[in-house]
């Protein structure tokens, strides 16, 4: 099977970086390189959790180009981020930072990213690659894609397809009504889902069907190698954090490694064991919905072109199968 090209968008934390550490072990993927963005955390430690996670799977090769801190406009409006966010507690925001802390279980790296910024990288190696040869595989807010289409749209023939990690239709998102990565930056998702790019959403409905549990982490610790490791390790530390506030992974539920799900369904796209081809598209209005991703209804005459793949639910076997396979191999 001939590798799929693919470049990652990442906003590590701790489900990015399996996704990671999956994505540069897959022997079915080639990693092109990794663009990073401001999300769980701030930029310059998801750029830093980036690299610490390619030092502990022996690929510091792979290029890291930092990317956007802040998203296209939804921090400039006063109803923007903040008014969109319930109340937290101070156990929700202590709870976040468990779930991703500013810096990954693993040791500092000497690891650095190149000089290029994301955007300029990304234009620049889409530009120069063969038609849809490469796929972007997103897994935080898509500010840096959005921006490289806005800034040079001959890449959008380019792009083969986006597998991302994104929306929310069944599920309740933790926002309000949108999913994290799209609530972060509404106007970057709306960008990409206009481009004409095949897109194929792997929402919060399809990646709660991609929850490990304890004895999942103790089966992969068992490989006994450091990405092994830190794959139990985060699945540990996401159960822990999310029972500290009875959230319903804290209940047996399983760790959702929401952005591994994605990855897995670039190569094994049987993964997604639902998927509508119908019309998605994300509030930009002011209140209340602002980021939520809103699916065309299936009605006969509905006007609105269908512009996603948009998973609905997953094979949690088989994903763990795949994923547990990786990781041995
Ligand atoms: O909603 C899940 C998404 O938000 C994942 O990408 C996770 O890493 C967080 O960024
Ligand atoms: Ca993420």
């Amino acid at each position: 099977m001939e590798k799929r090209k693919i470049i990652l968008d990442v906003d590590t934390g701790s489900d990015d970086a399996i996704a990671i550490a999956a994505a540069v072990l897959c022997e079915d993927i080639e990693v092109v390189g990794i663009c990073t963005v401001g999300g769980n955390v701030e930029v310059k430690n998801t750029t830093d959790n980036t690299l610490r996670v390619l030092e502990c799977c022996g690929r510091g090769d792979i290029p890291v180009y930092r990317g956007a801190a802040l998203p296209l406009a939804s921090t400039l409006q006063p109803w923007g981020l903040q008014a969109a966010v319930l109340p937290r507690t101070e156990g929700k925001i202590a709870q976040e930072k468990a779930v991703h802390p500013d810096h990954l279980p693993l040791p500092p790296t000497q690891l650095t990213a190149r000089p290029q910024s994301a955007v300029v990288w990304l234009i620049n190696t889409l530009l120069e690659s063969e038609d849809k040869e490469i796929t972007l595989v997103p897994v935080g807010p898509v500010t840096n894609i959005a921006l490289a289409m806005r800034a040079d749209e001959r890449i959008i023939p380019k792009i083969k397809e986006i597998v991302l990690m994104g929306g929310s239709h069944d599920t309740y998102p933790p926002t309000q009504a949108s999913e994290f990565n799209v609530w972060c930056d509404p106007e970057a998702m709306e960008i990409l889902l206009q481009s004409g790019v095949k897109i194929t959403m792997v929402s919060l409905d399809a990646t709660g069907h991609a929850c490990l549990d304890r004895n999942q982490a103790d089966m992969i610790r068992a490989i006994g190698t450091s990405p092994a490791n830190l794959t139990a390790d985060l699945i540990y530390q996401r159960l822990k954090a999310s029972a500290a506030e009875g959230d319903r992974e804290g209940k047996g539920v399983g760790a959702a490694l929401h952005d591994v799900l994605a990855v897995c369904a670039v190569v094994h796209p049987q993964v997604l064991t639902e998927i509508d081809h119908t019309s998605c598209h994300v509030d930009l209005g002011h209140g209340y919905a602002y980021g939520e991703t809103v699916l065309g209804r299936n009605y006969k005459f509905s006007p609105m072109p269908k512009n996603c793949y948009y998973a609905k639910k997953a094979d949690s076997r088989m994903f763990f199968d795949w994923l547990y396979g990786v990781l041995k191999e």
